[in-house]
């Protein structure tokens, strides 16, 4: 079991002689708890700090606060060796699968690396372990291994970054948009995919993704994370969270998905008041969403919301969302 305690990366952007430097927080206070085969979506705008969280639990980059544990054991990423080994517990599969793969570099040779710098077959292993992965991932190895990264498909390059995540055999997986730039047909063979090898393998996934009927396709068993500048505004069971969603940042991409087939009854249709999603200097301390919320207070505005549990399977951070719950529901 992963888990995060109030996990913030802060970044300082550099402003010209115009222009102030400013700090902000791209993930801002995280609290998660991630478990071996548990799948989590995590949903949210683009720039709302989904590939900066991704990047921090793997060790990738740094957080600027909070710690992270495996087990209930202090995870210290100081040294190289140490991030050597959380790579062999955490995998990214990158949102681009093109960018992440050496363009002259064959496919043989690439896939290579990650099994040796991680020293987890012998050399004269090392071509039959590369052919079962990719047979493992649904690519013709004798056909793939002497390729160069352009002349496979995207759905390919896709598999097999996929295949090179699993090399190392981890224990938790986080796929990063990988679907989102392919068209419909594949994009549910690589999601199906994902599913059974992550099933197959016991693997915890984290997937992200800015779509909720993606979100809800892969982790219809497990849960969802709201995002909204780097705060988790809404956290909790998948059906819960489309049928019954309480913050109303949730609500209003929800009421803007057309249709999630499997939910119940409609959900209150809410329209943020601008659709600009703007970022959040380092010193705010309002609700992150009070901009843009067509229900704020001016409290919301000098109060941070917690994340608070309005049921076991159910977390929401808005000071009004269950009163405004019970004014709907009446
Ligand atoms: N290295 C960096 N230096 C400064 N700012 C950064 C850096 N990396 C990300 N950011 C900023 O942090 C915020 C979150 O970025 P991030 O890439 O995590 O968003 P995202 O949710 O993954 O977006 P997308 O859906 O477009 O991939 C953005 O405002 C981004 O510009
Ligand atoms: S705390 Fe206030 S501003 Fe934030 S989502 Fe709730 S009602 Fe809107
Ligand atoms: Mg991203």
């Amino acid at each position: 079991m992963i888990e995060l305690k109030d996990v913030t990366k802060r970044f300082n952007l550099k402003g010209s002689a115009a222009k102030k430097s400013k700090i902000f927080n791209a993930v801002n206070q995280i609290n998660l708890t991630w478990r071996r085969g548990e799948f989590i979506s995590v949903v949210g705008e683009s720039g709302c700090g989904k590939s900066t969280l991704a990047k921090v639990i793997a060790g990738l980059t740094d957080a600027s606060e909070g710690a992270i544990s495996l087990d209930r054991e202090p995870v210290h990423l100081r040294s190289q060796k140490e991030r050597t080994k959380w790579a062999k517990t955490v995998q990214v599969v990158p949102q681009d699968p093109y960018a992440a793969l050496n363009p002259v570099r064959k496919i043989r040779s690439s896939l290579a690396d990650a099994f040796l710098y991680h020293k987890l077959v012998s050399r004269h292993e090392l071509s039959h372990k590369m052919e079962e992965l990719l047979e493992f991932v649904g690519l013709n190895a004798r056909e793939t291994l002497d390729k160069y990264p352009h002349q496979l498909s995207g759905g390919q390059r896709q598999r097999l970054v996929i295949a090179r995540a699993l090399s190392v055999n981890p224990d938790f997986l986080i796929a990063d948009e990988s679907v989102s730039m392919m068209d419909v047909s594949l994009r549910v063979e690589i999601l199906d995919y994902l599913k059974r090898v992550s099933k197959e393998r016991n693997l915890g996934l984290l997937f992200i993704t800015h779509d909720f009927r993606v979100a809800r396709y892969i982790s219809i068993t497990g849960k969802i994370a709201v995002m909204y500048l780097g705060h988790i505004v809404e956290f909790g069971q998948t059906d819960e969270i489309l049928r019954n969603p309480m913050h109303p940042y949730t609500q209003s991409l929800i009421s803007a998905v057309p249709l999630i087939a499997g939910r119940e009854r409609r959900v209150e249709e809410v329209l943020p008041k601008s659709f600009e999603i703007g970022t959040l200097d380092e010193r705010s301390i309002g609700c992150p969403f009070a901009a843009r919320c067509p229900f704020a207070q001016a409290d919301c505005l000098e109060q941070r919301p917690k994340l608070d549990s309005v049921t076991s399977y159910h977390q929401v951070a808005c000071h009004y969302a269950t009163a405004r719950k019970m004014l709907v529901n009446e």
